[in-house]
């Protein structure tokens, strides 16, 4: 899915996570606290994803607020990859300029040397889950009279639905 953050300064950004979990609480993906994604949801909380399946036709918007998920949980999902994943993430300080491919090759081979099978989840890794307070459905159809169907949670935790004019 696509992530959209917006930076303290109002810049907005994108790019492509992984959703690992979706539940009634929201929308999870796991990365570095410390990257520029981090940094963005650190000063400003709330983002959008987007989905998009083009032989369907459709797009999903999804808006909210974004929190850190448990420690529990991101120990339970870091413990369940692979290990040169597990390795990866030790050694890549995501979205920090490194100056040649050798040296962020030769981390980690480092730190594969120094932990082995044993491989601790670094603090600054994990997941957020977004809380969605807008979820929006685009069906494209022949009459290019498109559908948008709008959800929007109310203060009671409800959905007011809404069409949307394409
Ligand atoms: C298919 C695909 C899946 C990705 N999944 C993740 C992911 O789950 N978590 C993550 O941190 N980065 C993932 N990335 C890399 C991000 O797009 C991005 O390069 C990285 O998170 C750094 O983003 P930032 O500098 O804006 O924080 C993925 C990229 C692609 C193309």
């Amino acid at each position: 899915m696509s992530l959209a953050t917006v930076s303290e300064q109002g810049r907005p950004s994108s790019r492509i996570v992984l959703l690992k979990e979706l539940d009634h609480r929201g929308m999870t993906w796991f990365t570095h606290y410390t990257s520029k994604k981090g940094e963005d949801l650190g000063k400003n909380p709330y983002a959008a994803l987007l989905f998009f399946w083009s032989e369907l036709e459709r797009q999903v918007r999804i808006e909210g607020r974004v929190e850190k998920v448990s420690e529990a949980e991101n120990d339970a999902y870091f413990n369940s990859r692979p290990l040169a994943s597990r390795h990866g993430a030790l050694a890549s300080q995501q979205s920090k300029i490194i100056a040649n491919r050798t040296l962020l090759e030769e981390r980690a081979e480092k730190i594969s040397a120094q932990y082995g099978e044993q491989v601790p989840r670094p603090a600054s890794w994990g997941g957020y889950r977004l809380l969605p307070n807008y979820i929006e459905f685009w069906q494209g159809r022949s009459s290019r009279l498109h559908d948008r169907i709008a959800y929007t949670k109310n203060e009671q935790g409800g959905w007011l639905r809404e069409r949307l004019q394409p």
